[in-house]
């Protein structure tokens, strides 16, 4: 078998990537370890920026999305029973979008199958082989059988535990990491949401969100201890925790309804650089992780499409390499903005294990400066909904 380009992951990143790629004419194979529904089983990221809205746009899959999404034009962040409002809209004349990453996927994945677009489930054993040459090739087992893939170029869209980024040997991969001390247990109920607009919440319990998919269902989060697990939580243990930990006067309307969906993720700040080795290309979770706190994972990835996207276009149909001999750079430049502001958000919200009277107090200082200094409000809103690309 021989593609142009064969990507590695159907995740986001790998579908929307595909789906680019064959509305100019280039022909992809997406490789993918579990199945199609497993994929669509993965609750994960809620919150779009216009980026990854335009994307969407341009790759022909935006027909459900334009219609079923929500447009946000602020959020309420919360301490205690205090609260203020973020007008993204006001601040930086765009808002964002609630459209869940199941329900893009999904689209992504119909598009896909529409255009006849190759998509290989439940392979096995992938090795990206000779990618420092001009002809890289992929093996793989399916149904136990050996298969390999011949191609010009890889995407290593495989998220975080997949096998591109191993695959650049340790002398040229330097990594950054940073581990929080305690995860999220995010919940998905057929209620209705507590407010029109998501609430970031912090506590003195702990962080909180509340979140939202549609009219009738509802995310939430609160911030739990690692070692927790998701059978540990009832559904009422989750509500009364909830409560405790969002302003009064939401926690007395909330509606509350058994869970149907329940899991816990633990939080990671996480860089591989370069995101380019010889025609191998990381893409996404795969080269990087953020904490949840700001939304920006799923929009992060679609930041690395973009750009490796435009780059091989312009490889394949110009003969130009400088998209994509630029791709590491230009990717990880917004990579790291977009690591800080998680990070920022994170340190700001949450409970650390490890504070002191002191840091509690350099937190509550933070947020009631950003309560009331409009330039702090605005450098939230423009990294929230997202830095230009
Ligand atoms: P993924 O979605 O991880 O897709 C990678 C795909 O590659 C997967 O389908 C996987 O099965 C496949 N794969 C892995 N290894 C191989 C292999 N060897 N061969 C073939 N295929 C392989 N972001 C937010 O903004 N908000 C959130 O609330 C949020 N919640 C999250 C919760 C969890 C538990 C996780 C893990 C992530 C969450 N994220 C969230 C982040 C967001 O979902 C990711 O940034 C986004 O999924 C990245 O897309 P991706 O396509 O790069 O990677
Ligand atoms: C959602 C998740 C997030 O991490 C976030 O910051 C906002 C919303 C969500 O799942 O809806």
């Amino acid at each position: 078998m021989r593609t142009q380009v064969l990507i590695i992951g159907g995740g986001p990143s790998g579908l929307l990537l595909a789906q680019l790629l064959d509305r100019k004419g280039i022909d992809t194979i997406v490789l993918e370890r579990k199945t199609r529904s497993y994929v669509l089983g993965r609750i994960r990221a809620g919150i779009l920026e216009q980026g990854m809205v335009k994307l969407m746009r341009k790759a022909g899959v935006s027909e459900r999305m334009d219609r079923e999404s929500y447009v946000h034009d602020g959020t309420v962040i919360a301490c205690g029973d205090e609260q203020f409002r973020i007008d993204f809209t006001k601040h930086t004349g765009t808002p964002v979008v609630v459209y869940g990453q199941t329900e893009l996927t999904r689209d992504l994945y119909d598009a896909r199958e529409a255009a006849d677009g190759e998509i290989i489930y439940e392979v096995e054993h992938v090795e990206i082989n000779d990618a420092k040459s001009d002809r890289p090739y992929v093996t793989f087992q399916k149904d136990g059988i050996a298969q390999r893939i011949d191609c010009d170029y890889v995407a290593g869209c495989d998220g975080f535990h997949g096998v591109s980024r191993q695959t650049i040997p340790l002398t040229v991969r330097k990594e950054y990491e940073k581990v929080y001390p305690f995860g999220w247990l995010g919940i998905l109920s057929e209620t209705p949401p507590v407010h029109h607009e998501l609430i970031y919440s912090s506590s003195e319990r702990g962080f909180a969100l509340c979140s939202m998919r549609n009219d009738n269902l509802s995310r939430y989060y609160i911030q739990c201890s690692l070692s927790d697990r998701p059978d540990d939580w009832s559904d009422q243990l989750f509500w009364d925790e909830l409560k405790r930990r969002i302003p009064s006067d939401y926690a007395d309307k909330l509606v509350t309804g058994p869970s149907i969906e329940k899991s816990i993720a633990p939080l990671r700040s996480f860089v591989t650089e370069p995101m380019r080795w010889g025609r191998l290309f990381l893409c996404g979770d795969a080269a990087h992780i953020v904490p949840p706190t700001g939304a920006k994972g799923l929009n992060t990835a679609a930041s690395d499409i973009h750009y490796l996207y435009h780059g091989l276009v312009q490889a394949i149909h110009d003969n130009n390499n400088e998209g994509i001999d630029r791709y590491s750079e230009r990717a990880l430049a917004r990579v790291w903005k977009a690591e800080r502001f998680s990070w920022w958000m994170t340190s700001l919200l949450h409970r650390f294990p490890e504070q002191n009277a002191f840091d509690l107090k350099m937190q509550s200082a933070e947020l009631a400066f950003l309560q009331s200094n409009n330039e702090a409000q605005s450098a939230l809103a423009q990294n929230y909904v997202g830095l230009p690309y």
